[in-house]
């Protein structure tokens, strides 16, 4: 196990990176602890829990509202939950960024820590101590900074993810790597397929490596004013992607990733080698780099990005691989480069 500690304003977190499911108690101390977990993970890890109460909620993005969060309140009342408990978040991004407000918000703020049970949870959202809900149709419009006690990645738990789920956690691991960890990305060109198999000790540097640049990048910054924005990275594009083509973040995000690097070939000093290598790699860990819509399209949604200004984006590119900048760039120079990337308009 390797232990990574990040130091918030809000307090310090411990990032548990190996640490097993099954030695969870070993983290919690006085009262009997408050589990918030989903269906899916309940059914397949609850044997594993420690002694506690549980409060299961359901899947989906749709279930990261305030009622969810109302009806958690509700059974942390009914359970006589007070400012003593310790709230332990076991699930993916959902269940740690809704716990995460929950135990942020009851009686003033409780102690809480996660299991994270995505690779996407392990990489990204469990790291930088942002938490919330959806609201009004706009993702994550209500929420807090705090960062929980601990974090515990068991490598153990990827192994029943769904593959749409391992392309979120990889299409963020390559993103770190691209905005600030060289060695990283050469690493996923040489050990791409054990990464996709899930071997414990490459996933293990991949996860360790990537809570280490995500901690580093929100400790320079944050609250989001300017360094945090390097981990859009791909995302400007890949949130419109995203919207209308109906696919995967982590999908979305990829090809987003390849149209921003040719943006930064042009802009900002990346290489043609650099993006060759790039296009090479993300296909390796099955992820796309072509989208299938219109361009007119995707340029539509991006305008309604809320990263919009005036009619510039901020975008993030690419100096070189493991080193980023963030640009403002106009949206119609955007356009034309969109086209190469799509394979029907
Ligand atoms: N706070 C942050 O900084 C941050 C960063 C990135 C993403 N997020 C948020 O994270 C959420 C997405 O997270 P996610 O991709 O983990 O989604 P998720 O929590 O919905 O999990 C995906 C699916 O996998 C299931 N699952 C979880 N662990 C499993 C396991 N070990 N085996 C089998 N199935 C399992 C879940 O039940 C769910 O159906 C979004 O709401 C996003 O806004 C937050
Ligand atoms: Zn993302």
């Amino acid at each position: 196990m390797k232990i990574f500690t990040v130091k918030g304003a809000a307090g310090t977190s411990r990032i548990l990176v190996g640490e097993r499911l099954q030695n969870l108690s070993r983290y919690v101390s006085g009262k009997r602890p408050v589990i918030i977990t989903d269906t899916n993970v309940a059914n397949l890890y609850q044997n594993y829990f420690p002694p506690a109460d549980v409060i299961t909620i359901g899947t989906g993005e749709k279930i990261k509202t305030l009622d969810t969060v109302r009806t958690v309140y509700d059974r942390l009342v009914d359970i006589e939950a007070d400012r003593f408990s310790l709230i332990i978040g076991i699930g993916g991004g959902i269940v740690c960024d809704l716990a995460g407000y929950v135990a942020s918000t009851y009686m003033r703020g409780v102690r809480f820590g996660f299991v994270a049970t995505t690779l996407l949870a392990q990489v990204d959202a469990s790291v930088g101590g942002k938490n919330g809900v959806n609201f009004g149709g706009y993702k994550n419009l209500v929420g807090t900074f705090n960062q929980p006690e601990f974090v515990l990645c068991d490598m153990a738990l990827l192994q029943t993810l769904p593959d749409s789920e391992i392309a979120n956690g990889m299409a963020e691991i390559v993103k770190h790597g691209l905005i600030a960890d060289a060695k990283m990305f050469a690493f996923l060109e040489e050990n791409g397929q054990a990464a996709l198999a899930l071997d414990p000790t490459t996933i293990s540097y991949l996860v360790y490596n990537s809570v280490t640049i995500k901690a580093a990048v929100v400790n320079r910054d944050e609250t989001e004013q300017g360094e945090r924005r390097k981990l859009n990275f791909g995302h400007t594009f890949g949130h419109a992607i995203e919207k209308v083509t109906g696919m995967g973040h982590g999908e979305a995000v990829s090809i987003g990733m390849a149209i921003a690097s040719a943006v930064s070939v042009a802009r900002s000093g990346l290489t043609a080698d650099e993006l060759n290598r790039i296009k090479r790699l993300l296909p390796e860990l099955n992820l796309p780099t072509r989208f299938r819509a219109d361009s007119a399209d995707i340029i539509d949604a991006l305008g309604k990005d809320k990263k919009r200004a005036g009619d510039s984006v901020h975008f993030v590119l690419l100096n070189r691989i493991g080193r980023a900048e963030v640009k403002t760039l106009p949206l119609k120079e955007l356009k034309h480069i969109l086209n190469e990337f799509s394979t029907s308009s």
